[in-house]
């Protein structure tokens, strides 16, 4: 009895040492996992600034396009808090890639819709380069059959253009998608929430990249309260 009792005393010792053994293991690697994780964000961040500083040099100085950036680091501070297992991202609107890859390496399943053949080019290039499996697709994030008409009728897009959609291609549709992010120049938010409204699934978040520089999020149809 008294040596059965010793060998499981000597057994929770044991067991102490592993498990103790086995935290500190597992919080360095965590810690390890995530320097590198922010290295792998502050290099396709820095990526995306660059590119799109040669875009603004080599495009929009001779024509108008509606390319801008979003500040990358207010979007990675957002996506980082709420980045969550098997949670399925669409950017619409991907430009060169930069926010959908972000979403990627932080574990989203992220796919990018861009009207720009030559910009989603350039997206998946960056995502190689970055060693990223987000996904870009060519032609419209508007649904098939889709028309925005404002209450007195106007039924003017601003600079989001109309084109092919492409949901098929990607194989999933708008509602299959639980987080939507999108950069709306002015008036055209209420189109992007108008097509959320519609089509996204009733609980997934639509984010919307303000030329204020402020992220907001929409459930259900709803701003939520507060920045996102
Ligand atoms: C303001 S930029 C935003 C770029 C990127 N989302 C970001 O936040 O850095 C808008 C992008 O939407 C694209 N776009 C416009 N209409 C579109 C449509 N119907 N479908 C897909 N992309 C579209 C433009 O070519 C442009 O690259």
């Amino acid at each position: 009895m008294a040596v059965a009792a010793a060998v499981a005393a000597a057994l929770v010792v044991a067991a102490g040492g592993v498990v103790t053994e086995r935290f500190e293991t597992g919080r360095l690697s965590a810690l390890d996992g995530d320097a590198r994780l922010h290295a792998r964000l502050d290099a396709v961040c820095a990526d995306g600034r660059a590119i799109a500083e040669q875009f603004e040099r080599t495009v929009r100085r001779r024509r108008f396009h509606p390319f801008v950036p979003a500040d990358y680091e207010v979007v990675r501070r957002t996506l980082l808090r709420l980045r969550g297992p098997g949670l399925r991202f669409l950017e619409w609107g991907s430009a060169s890639g930069i926010v959908t890859i972000i979403a990627d390496v932080m574990g989203f399943d992220a796919y990018g819709i861009e009207i720009d053949a030559a910009l989603v080019d350039t997206a998946r290039t960056v995502a190689a380069r970055h060693g990223s499996r987000a996904r870009f697709v060519s032609g419209s994030f508007l649904p098939s059959g889709y028309e925005w008409r404002t209450h007195d009728g106007d039924t003017r897009t601003g600079t989001i253009a109309t084109g092919e959609s492409v949901y098929g291609e990607l194989g999933f549709a708008p509602d299959d998608f639980d987080l939507v992010f999108g950069y709306p120049w002015a008036g055209e938010a209420s189109v992007m929430c108008d097509v959320m409204r519609r089509y996204g699934r009733r609980d997934a978040l639509l984010l919307l990249y303000g030329v204020d520089g402020v992220i907001r999020g929409y459930r259900g149809g709803r701003e939520e309260v507060g920045p996102a």
